[in-house]
């Protein structure tokens, strides 16, 4: 029988207050009858890996551990729709540098370790709605401060109650202007 594969990504994974704040302005969204993402489900994927066996899980780990990358942060506050995708979507107001430095360095050290990863382009946006046909509407967002000072390693799990996302592996980024060489994972 096949060893048991594992759905991984990269993503910024908000700590409970920014998930609050997200929560917050993607409630005042109007989707209609669509799926909404659920709030502990809330972030915004870096790469996005796909099915690993366990060897390649732990490959996938080591090479995040390489990652060299700046912490940084985050103003959430635009709205959007893939229309494709039937997705809506909250995105940075800007994005800073060290965002797209992030996750060239992950598909770097994923290329180098002979990894999967989807090559698209990187769109940065926190999924909140699924099936989204259209936007009703624009609401006037307020926006949300998303302090960025470590990347995770998710996994996506399918269970009765639909996708859960669980979190397998976090790397700190360096603090801007200092330069740290041990960087432990942190659990
Ligand atoms: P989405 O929210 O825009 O659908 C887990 O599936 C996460 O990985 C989701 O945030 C999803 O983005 C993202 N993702 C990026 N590329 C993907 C792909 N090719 N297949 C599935 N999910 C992908």
């Amino acid at each position: 029988m096949s060893e048991p594969r594992r759905r991984l990504f990269f993503a910024l994974w908000p700590e409970p207050a920014t998930r609050a704040a997200l929560a917050g302005i993607a409630g005042a969204v109007q989707l209609g009858r669509a799926r909404r993402v659920r709030p502990d489900n809330l972030h915004l994927t870096l790469v996005f890996v796909g099915p690993l066996e366990a060897a390649a899980a732990r490959a996938c780990a080591a090479a995040a551990a390489r990652v060299e990358g700046q912490a940084f942060e985050l103003e959430i506050g635009t709205l959007g729709h893939f229309a494709r995708a039937r997705v809506a979507w909250l995105g940075p107001v800007a994005e800073p540098p060290a965002l797209g430095a992030l996750v060239a360095a992950l598909r770097t050290q994923l290329a180098a370790a002979d990894l999967p990863f989807d090559p698209k382009p990187f769109r940065a946006h926190v999924t909140i709605g699924r099936e989204v046909r259209q936007l009703a509407g624009v609401p006037a967002l307020s926006s949300v401060r998303w302090p960025v000072s470590a990347f995770a390693l998710v996994e996506s799990v399918s269970g009765a109650d639909g996708v859960r996302y669980q979190v397998r592996g976090r790397w700190p980024l360096r603090p801007g202007g200092r330069d740290e060489t041990a960087r432990p994972p942190v659990r």
